[in-house]
């Protein structure tokens, strides 16, 4: 697939239905994270894939009300980091950054991959710090909700969120954040 191709077909999708998780698809995934550019290489990402049911099911407790579509997760990634593990230049601050693109390519391979990825901040991360034991000092960032697209709308979604399934969620305007040459300069 093109870049082009599967930065157009990645969805945010909220009907899924289950997809096997194999050691290969985590170790592919990780593979794109472990080969994306960072601050100084400082690579300052860390992974939990979730994918034991027992696992996934406790995760349930983590999600916010309105994820509840998330419980049909395949696999949850837990997107993980600390600010200490990358570049602070006075004040920029790259650790998020670095981990963000990590994480998108991620999210494109899995989507070649005729996946659904959906990065997620509706979590409580208290609780899931205390499901998958993950020490104070480490962030957790994001997570992301893996599955395959089902075509049935699933039942608990809104209103709102089965338009989104249908279409696209409107975009701004090209002109409304690129600048050319200049701040402010659009022509
Ligand atoms: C950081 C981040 C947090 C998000 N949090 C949630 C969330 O908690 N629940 C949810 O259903 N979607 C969440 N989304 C998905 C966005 O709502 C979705 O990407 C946006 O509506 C655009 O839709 P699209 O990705 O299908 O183009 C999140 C996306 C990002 C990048």
């Amino acid at each position: 697939m093109e870049v082009k191709e599967a930065i157009k077909k990645r969805r945010a999708f909220r009907s899924l239905e289950p997809v096997k998780i194999t050691k290969e698809l985590i170790e592919d995934l990780a593979e794109c994270a472990q080969i994306t550019a960072s601050c100084f290489n400082n690579q300052p990402w860390q992974y939990i894939f979730v994918h034991e049911p027992k696992a996934l099911e406790q995760m349930q407790e983590a999600l916010s009300q309105g994820n509840e579509w998330a419980h049909k997760a395949s696999m949850v990634i837990v997107v993980l980091g600390k600010q200490e593990d990358d570049c602070v230049i006075h004040d920029r601050v790259y650790y998020r950054f670095d981990i963000g693109m990590a994480t998108e390519a991620m999210i494109l391979r899995a989507t070649e991959l005729g996946l659904v990825a959906h990065p997620i901040a509706g979590y409580s991360p208290r609780k899931t710090r205390a499901i998958l034991d993950i020490p104070e000092d480490v962030d957790v960032i994001a997570l992301v909700i893996v599955g395959k697209k089902s075509n049935k709308i699933n039942p608990v979604l809104s209103e709102k969120q089965v338009e989104n399934e249908k279409e696209r969620p409107e975009r701004k305007k090209i002109k409304d954040f690129v600048h050319l040459n200049r701040y402010g300069d659009k022509k």
